[in-house]
């Protein structure tokens, strides 16, 4: 695990999408698992600059999105559909029909699942998958006590991912309690994975994740028996760390 620590958050977002640039110029037909949050977003206006301005070409990417709120549609506002498209796909030249994001109104939400398993592994598996991580130590939404093995499925949001999304909502009863992710097993299996974070607010869970005892109770700790995973922070996400680590 390559663990670099950056001076702030507008680093942090330089860094990671100088590392998926990279890999879109070496691998043009790479696939691409995205995240959403607040986090990422430094990035995703990284490679809309890149795009624009470089012309760094997206048409042959195939994505995969970690996750999707159950019970909200691809209009929705506070979708990640929705997010992602605002933030990043209708910015570049991504090809709608290689998007892929959980659908958060699949009437069969277990055969969505396994579908979704199929389609990336048909596609011969994900080349790069961006992290955020939630101050519980969750990936995408595996929350704390998800198996580590764990496939696409739907999970029950925790009490306090529930908290800290309430902010994107107006009132409190409108935060999804449920959502489809992808699996930890599944995020496992991309061939590289890059977990970015940033703030104060997410040195605990950066300690575990990296420093500490790999446990299902901090589902992001399984990061660390990746083979090829970069984990890109900010000084203050990096405060709890005692180990040393690079500023490049
Ligand atoms: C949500 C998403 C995660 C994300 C987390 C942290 O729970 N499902 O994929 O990592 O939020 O978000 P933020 O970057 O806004 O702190």
């Amino acid at each position: 695990m390559l663990v670099i620590v950056k001076e702030n958050y507008g680093e942090v977002s330089k860094e990671a999408a100088a590392e998926i640039a990279s890999l879109v110029r070496e691998k043009p037909d790479c696939v691409l698992g995205f995240a959403t949050g607040g986090t990422p977003l430094g990035a995703y206006k990284e490679l809309i600059r890149l795009h624009r301005e470089e012309g760094l070409d997206f048409s042959k990417v195939t994505t995969f999105n970690l996750d999707e709120y159950v019970g909200l549609p691809p209009s929705h506002p506070k979708s990640y559909h929705y997010y992602m498209l605002e933030n990043l796909f209708n910015h570049i030249n991504v090809d709608p029909r290689n998007m892929f994001i959980p659908m958060g109104m699949a009437e069969n939400v277990h055969g969505f699942c396994a579908w979704y398993e199929e389609k990336i592994e048909k596609v011969g598996g994900i080349d790069l998958q961006i992290l955020g991580i939630g101050a519980n130590g969750h990936i995408a939404f595996n929350e704390p006590g998800s198996s580590l093995g764990s496939r696409t499925r739907i999970k029950t949001l925790s009490e306090k991912t529930i908290r800290d999304n309430r902010r994107f909502f107006t009132k409190e009863e409108e935060v999804p309690r449920y959502a489809i992710t992808m699996g930890v097993g599944t995020i496992m299996e991309a061939r590289q994975l890059l977990l970015v974070a940033s703030g104060a607010t997410k040195a605990d869970a950066i300690r575990a994740t990296v420093e500490g005892p790999i446990t299902a109770w901090y589902p992001a700790t399984i990061v660390q028996m990746h083979r090829f995973a970069t984990i890109v922070i900010d000084k203050d996400a990096a405060s709890g760390l005692r180990g040393s680590y690079a500023g490049f």
